[in-house]
């Protein structure tokens, strides 16, 4: 990997229930876009837990070059009782800034997700895809430096979760840092530099994202590009 790494993973485990669920896991993240891969119950959301802070290790460490300011969007998104907007607005008051800079900011943000007509109605009446884009509204909001995305748009049909792709997209862009998983092959080949592949809570491969697809290293990752392809 070339680019300088803003993350060192150094032998992380997390051992719940007498279950090692990650497994000495060393990694180097460089890259602007990283799409974690592996089967289900492999530990993905689990390492991107733990690399948001939601989760503590029961050993080894997570050393950041410099401070990263980070948000985190989940695969249901989470929306208050009120508009669009005021879900946007809420993240940036809890972040301090002044309820007019606040509004400003939510305003732009949906702008840029392609929800600026939505932006007076209840959230929760919204479809699957455009909470999706509003939860990816209120991250960007915060102009993170790294956005952790977790099954972004698993439970959305496919033109919606081709709308969160591109938003995705947008914000890789706008210079944040994307680590997201996804069940979404396509998705991955588009949206990856590097891809991590993960078995049984354990790094199998870090390749490039067209070397991954075209020659996986590892025999499981092999089989899960076979079980996934249509
Ligand atoms: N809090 C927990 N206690 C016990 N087991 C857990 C807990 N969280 C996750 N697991 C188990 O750890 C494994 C990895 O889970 P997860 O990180 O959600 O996998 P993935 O996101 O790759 O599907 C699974 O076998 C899951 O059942
Ligand atoms: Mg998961």
């Amino acid at each position: 990997m070339s680019a300088p790494a803003w993350l060192t993973i150094d032998r992380l485990s997390l051992t719940e229930g007498g279950t090692r669920i990650i497994d000495g896991v060393s990694l180097q993240l460089g890259a602007q876009r990283t799409v974690v891969l592996g089967p289900n119950g492999a530990g993905k959301s689990t390492l991107l837990r733990l690399i948001h802070n939601l989760l503590h290790p029961s050993s080894g460490e997570l050393r950041w070059a410099r401070v990263l300011s980070q948000a985190m969007v989940f695969q249901r998104p989470v929306m208050l009782r009120t508009t669009a907007l005021a879900n946007v607005v809420y993240g940036l008051k809890l972040k301090g800034y002044s309820a007019t800079e606040s509004e400003r900011r939510a305003q732009q943000a949906l702008v840029r997700v392609g929800l600026e007509q939505l932006a007076r109605r209840p959230a929760r009446l919204l479809s699957g895809g455009e909470q999706q884009r509003v939860a990816l509204a209120r991250a960007w909001a915060l102009e993170p430096e790294l956005l952790i995305l977790d099954e972004p748009s698993a439970s959305l049909d496919p033109a919606s979760s081709r709308e969160v792709e591109r938003t995705i997209n947008a914000i890789a862009a706008s210079g944040t840092r994307i680590l997201m998983t996804t069940h979404n092959l396509g998705q991955a080949r588009r949206l990856a530099e590097e891809i991590i592949f993960i078995d049984g809570g354990r790094i199998a491969e870090q390749t490039p994202v067209a070397e991954f697809f075209q020659l996986p290293r590892t025999n499981a990752a092999k089989r899960f590009l076979e079980e996934e392809t249509p």
